[in-house]
């Protein structure tokens, strides 16, 4: 059985060729690659290594491209706690595509979302965590000058408009069946999605263009444009185009995905070496065998290993990733040492996008968009 994926629920064993079925969306392709590789002189670890996994209408992006009208790209964070790796690994990629195709980037942070779909939570943590959030983003590296943040109670003057042109075309049934809603949730869940589709078009009201868009996005959002790309059709505007992530799975085992309410499965933003070294080391599921001896004569399994998973997001070396696979596979390598090769890479990583979210305090005024 295939596990739970909407953007409320990610749970169980995920059969990503069965949601490319589901959910009506085209795998990527070596052809595709080969396109992007052209126009970027690169490819990006995360699309050869099958992270970026699937498409709609990314071919059209692209041919645009080449006739020279550039897109924009557009992703989000509903604010609610702190981010993880996990939610960093799209941005990371979005900041290549950003850097590789000289474009914009349309960064939504919905501080009403999940107020309005957690239960517990409350507003001024969430205004909390939006300013927490935000440093996040800009510690990635975006280009300032290239980069937007529209935070929807914020710019509401200029997005509501906007929603409620899309929230009359969509109907409550059809809320109901694509995200399983029943009588008993709140009237603004129920209007939330038309909030989380404006981005799709407003940048070319805001500058008077007609460019397209490309959402870069883990496959649990694909719903919401799924339901409004007809839509932004019928309101006079292309339909964007997307491109799917997988999940980094969680560190407990590969099933999930990472959770910033269990601490455990997830590696945060601000944590330390130590509490990064504790983490892996006590919680990383390992594919290894039961004993050390074992090991060295049948080998382990990367495929449930999380440490070896997990290196396929910051070894961007092949060959050592390789090496790394081969030698666990073989029984040379142990479930220890391949997770201190992985406690080493995040610390590098951390350690740098730490410095970078300390000065980040100061840029968040330049990437507020001015209305
Ligand atoms: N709903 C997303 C979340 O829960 C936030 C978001 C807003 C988003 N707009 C988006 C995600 C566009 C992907 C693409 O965090």
């Amino acid at each position: 059985m295939n596990g739970k994926v909407n953007p409320y629920e990610v749970e169980g064993r995920i059969d990503y060729d069965k949601l490319i079925k589901d959910f009506g969306v085209k795998k990527i392709t070596p052809e595709i690659l080969k396109e992007i590789e052209k126009i970027a002189g690169e490819l990006h670890p995360y699309l050869k290594r099958g992270i970026f996994f699937a498409y709609r209408d990314l071919k059209k992006v692209l041919d645009e491209y080449k006739k020279g009208n550039k897109f924009f790209l557009y992703t989000g964070r509903a604010p609610s706690g702190p981010i993880h790796l996990g939610h960093i690994s799209v941005w990371i990629f979005m900041k290549w595509l950003q850097d590789k195709f000289g474009v914009e980037v349309w960064f939504q942070f919905p501080d009403e979302e999940k107020f309005l779909f957690k239960q517990d939570s409350n507003w001024e943590e969430i205004q909390k965590w939006l300013h927490e959030n935000m440093l996040d983003v800009i510690a990635l590296g975006f280009d300032p000058k290239k980069t937007h943040f529209l935070i929807d109670t914020q710019h509401a003057g200029i997005m509501y408009p906007e929603a409620v042109k899309v929230a009359k075309k969509i109907t409550f049934s059809s809320i109901k069946a694509a995200f399983g809603f029943n009588d008993s949730n709140n009237i603004g869940s129920i209007f939330y999605t038309a909030m989380q589709t404006v981005p799709v078009f407003l940048p070319n009201i805001l500058k008077n263009e007609k460019r397209p868009c490309l959402i870069p996005l883990g496959i649990d959002q694909d719903v919401h444009f799924r339901l409004s790309r007809d839509v932004v059709e019928k309101l006079g505007y292309e339909k964007p185009a997307i491109i799917h992530a997988r999940f980094m799975p969680p560190l407990t085992g590969v099933e999930g995905k990472m959770s910033s309410s269990n601490p455990d499965s997830a590696i945060l933003m601000t944590d330390s070496p130590e509490e990064v070294k504790r983490k892996v080391n006590k919680y990383a599921f390992s594919g290894g065998r039961d004993t050390a001896e074992e090991h060295r004569k049948h080998g382990g399994n990367v495929e449930i290993d999380i440490a070896c998973q997990w290196l396929k997001y910051f070894e961007y070396d092949d060959k050592k990733l390789e090496k790394i696979y081969e030698d666990y596979s073989k029984g040379k390598l142990l479930s220890g040492e391949v997770k201190k090769i992985l406690i080493g890479k995040i610390n590098e990583f951390l350690t740098e996008h730490q410095k970078r979210r300390k000065l980040a305090e100061k840029l968040i005024p330049k990437f507020i968009y001015k209305i």
